[in-house]
Formats: C-alpha cells, sequence, structure tokens
C-alpha cells in the first residue's frame, strides 16, 4: 500500500529469510509480518529456530538470504543500538551492585538523557511492572519473577518499537510462571508495543498471543490465532504439538458439499466437514476432548459404521474433573479420549481395561491435515 516507510501496518517483517551456520539451515526461507501491537508467538521444539530468528531481529545475526523490515524499513545492516527494538533473555543479567533503580536508568545514561527525566521515566517503568516502593534494593534482594520484571522495565524505559523475549519465563517456577504470564499480558495491553515472544510451551503460547507462528526445523509450519491454531492444525506436526490429537489415516471414498468419506481399511469410516479429493491418501486428527464413549462393553456389529469405531479400554484415569480413557481400536490404532466428568455417563464408572466399547464423534470433529500420512512402517498384520 504505502511505498515509504512511514505509515507501514508493519512492525516487523520477514521475507524469504534465510540464516546458516555451516551446512546447518536454522532459518529457511520464512516469512512473515507482525502488526503494530500484536503480541506474536515462536512456537517450537528445541533448535527449530526460534532463537536466531529473534537475534535477527536485534540485530546480533545477519541473514543469508532475504530481508528484515523493522517499522518498514530494510533494517539488514543496521546496527543493534540503532534499531528500535529491544530484547528481555532469560537470564535477565541484572548489575548486581547497583540499586533497581539505577539497573533500570542505566541505559538512558549512555543516550545522555538528564538525570531527572531518567529517574522519572524508570520511576514510571516500575510502576509499570508493579515495583513501586523496591527502586532502592539491590537486585540480590528480589525474588526471580521481581528480577524479571526489573528487566522488563529496563527494557521498557525507552519505549521502543518492539520488544523481544527470548524464553523470559523460563527460569522460574511453574506458579510464578502463571503469574508472570497474567503480568505480561497486561502490561503488553498497557503499552501497546508490539511484543514477538519466544517459547517451546504450548500452554504459554496459545494463553498469551494473538497470534502464533509455530516452527519446525527452521521453517514456519501455520501462523494463526491460537484457536485456529487448535482447531484447524494443518499438518500433523502443528496438531500434535499444541496439545493432544489422536490420528486415523486411510483413503478417501467420497468427496461432495464440503464432506468427505475416509476409510480406514479397518473397519471404520470416517465422515467429517472439509475439502477432500476421492481417491486421495489423507489423514485426519480427532482432540480427546471430541471423542465420546457410545456403550460400555456392548458393542455387536458396527463393523464399518461410520464415525464410529469398537475399541478395547487399555487404561483409565481420574484427572481431577476429567476422566482419560486410552483405548485400541480393531485395526490396532491407540486412542485418548477425555470426558468431563460432570458430563459423563454414570455408566462409564464401571468401564475396565479389557473392556470392549464403542467410540464416536461428530462430523465436525475430525481435522483434515494438509500432507497425506508417510507410508506405514509397520506392515498390517492381516
Ligand atoms: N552461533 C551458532 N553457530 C552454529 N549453530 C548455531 C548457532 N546458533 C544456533 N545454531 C543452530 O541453529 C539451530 C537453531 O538454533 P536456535 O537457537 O535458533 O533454536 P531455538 O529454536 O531457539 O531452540 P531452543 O528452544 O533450544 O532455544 C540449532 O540447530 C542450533 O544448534
Ligand atoms: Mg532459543
Amino acid at each position: 500500500m504505502s511505498s515509504g516507510g512511514h505509515g507501514s501496518a508493519y512492525d516487523v517483517e520477514f521475507r524469504s529469510v534465510t540464516k546458516r551456520f555451516g551446512d546447518l539451515t536454522a532459518v529457511n526461507a520464512v516469512s512473515f509480518q507482525v502488526q503494530q501491537g500484536e503480541f506474536l508467538s515462536l512456537l517450537g521444539p528445541s533448535g527449530c529456530g526460534k532463537t536466531t530468528s529473534l537475534r535477527m531481529i536485534a540485530g546480533f545475526e545477519q541473514p543469508d538470504d532475504g530481508e528484515i523490515l523493522i517499522g518498514g524499513e530494510n533494517a539488514v545492516g543496521t546496527p543493534p543500538y540503532k534499531r528500535d527494538v529491544n530484547t528481555v533473555f532469560q537470564q535477565y543479567a541484572l548489575f548486581p551492585h547497583m540499586t533497581i533503580l539505577d539497573n533500570v536508568a542505566y541505559g538512558m545514561k549512555q543516550q545522555r538523557v538528564s538525570k531527572s527525566e531518567r529517574y522519572a521515566r524508570a520511576r514510571e517503568a516500575l510502576e509499570l511492572v508493579r515495583l513501586t516502593g523496591r527502586e532502592k534494593h539491590r537486585p540480590s534482594m528480589l525474588s526471580g519473577g521481581q528480577q524479571q520484571r526489573v528487566a522488563l522495565a529496563r527494557a521498557l524505559v525507552n519505549r521502543p518499537r518492539v520488544l523481544l523475549l527470548d524464553e523470559p519465563l523460563g527460569a522460574l517456577d511453574l506458579k510464578l510462571r502463571k503469574e508472570m504470564q497474567i503480568e505480561l499480558t497486561r502490561i503488553q495491553q498497557q503499552v501497546g508495543i508490539t511484543f514477538i515472544y519466544v517459547t517451546h510451551d504450548q500452554g504459554e503460547a496459545l494463553s498469551m498471543s494473538d497470534r502464533i507462528a509455530v516452527m519446525s526445523d527452521g521453517v514456519i509450519e501455520q501462523l494463526d490465532t491460537p484457536a485456529e491454531i487448535y482447531d484447524r492444525p494443518l499438518t500433523a506436526f502443528v496438531a500434535d504439538f499444541i496439545g493432544e490429537m489422536n490420528f486415523l489415516q486411510g483413503r478417501v471414498t467420497e468427496a461432495r458439499d464440503g464432506e468427505y468419506d475416509l476409510d480406514t481399511g479397518t473397519g471404520v469410516v470416517v465422515r467429517a466437514r472439509g475439502e477432500a479429493t476421492r481417491g486421495q491418501a489423507a489423514r485426519v486428527g480427532i482432540r480427546p476432548a471430541r471423542l465420546r464413549i457410545a456403550a460400555g462393553s456392548t458393542n455387536a456389529a458396527i463393523h464399518g459404521a461410520i464415525n464410529a469405531a469398537r475399541a478395547v479400554v487399555d487404561t483409565k484415569m481420574y484427572l481431577g474433573d476429567e476422566v482419560q480413557v486410552v483405548v485400541t481400536l480393531d485395526g490396532g490404532t491407540q486412542m485418548v479420549i477425555r470426558e468431563q466428568r460432570v458430563d459423563s455417563d454414570e455408566s462409564h464408572d464401571a468401564i475396565r481395561p479389557g473392556d470392549p466399547i464403542t467410540i464416536q464423534w461428530d462430523r465436525t470433529a475430525p481435522v483434515l491435515l494438509a500432507e497425506p500420512p508417510a507410508p506405514d512402517p509397520t506392515p498390517a498384520e492381516d
């Protein structure tokens, strides 16, 4: 739309960015755009290229190929200190001999901001992270969560265009991490600064982000809202990485009017919504909570039934409000079912390992995944 750098709708943009370390391609032709004020998470397993992507935005690494735009302007070649971005790391690296206030004000001293203004802005940043009253303390007198708040105040004090956060809560225990997740979301909404947040914790990404980029092996597999990523994962990797997913695979035998039939070849036919091509090999995913136990040990003649499968119970576990049942289908596929106990039929209490049962699902439950299943490494037993 606009040709100049000003008024660009994107705070950060990758255009086919590649970064190699010797033979290894850490980031492979990645493109994405981050909107102003957005909370975007880069989510993926260890080594998938999250930190490398972040370091290229910060300017600590240079891409081998492609373009990086910050605020609509080409940033490649611009040194880190001239970029309108700041980074918060997992190790908060505060100066131990300085007070909290001086830690936050320190960066501005280098920029020759007057003393009174430095302290006024540092106090404001400490108020934002709710540390008013701790100005005179040293970092060692604060808890881990509080120290991370100081690091955050220090990064925000200059009001950068973009804040980069690399697993900032990784060193905190679970309870503190949950608290800080809520705090970070509040702070981001209050200051309206674009956050790019690196994590390998899918729960964290789902709960905090406007959008999530799911990365694997140097590429983004899917970039979308948490709800879309969860409800409509495009690939088996995304489906498996975000929450739990049951998989069924087979061949599409019918496809019309936005519905298809997938014959698994083991007596189960999946009928679901989606655009498939007749004859194609395909794989679907079904979330554990979308499976129902339809009947106890009376699962007689449903061979070839639609959206139902005979199975044998492997285990049953109480998970507080939920019950988790693991079953093996006639074809040998294992599936996980999770039922809310308040909604669960009383007869399910009697289910025991070894019992034959029937599981069912709605035609809205299966998600058609983009890539066909890999060839089955274990030959069918029959
Ligand atoms: N300076 C470097 N020299 C050589 N290889 C590197 C360098 N930095 C990163 N890599 C490699 O690039 C790949 C991506 O690394 P990166 O740090 O971006 O992963 P990550 O997604 O942040 O993982 P983690 O969750 O473990 O932090 C890895 O295989 C890593 O070993
Ligand atoms: Mg990393």
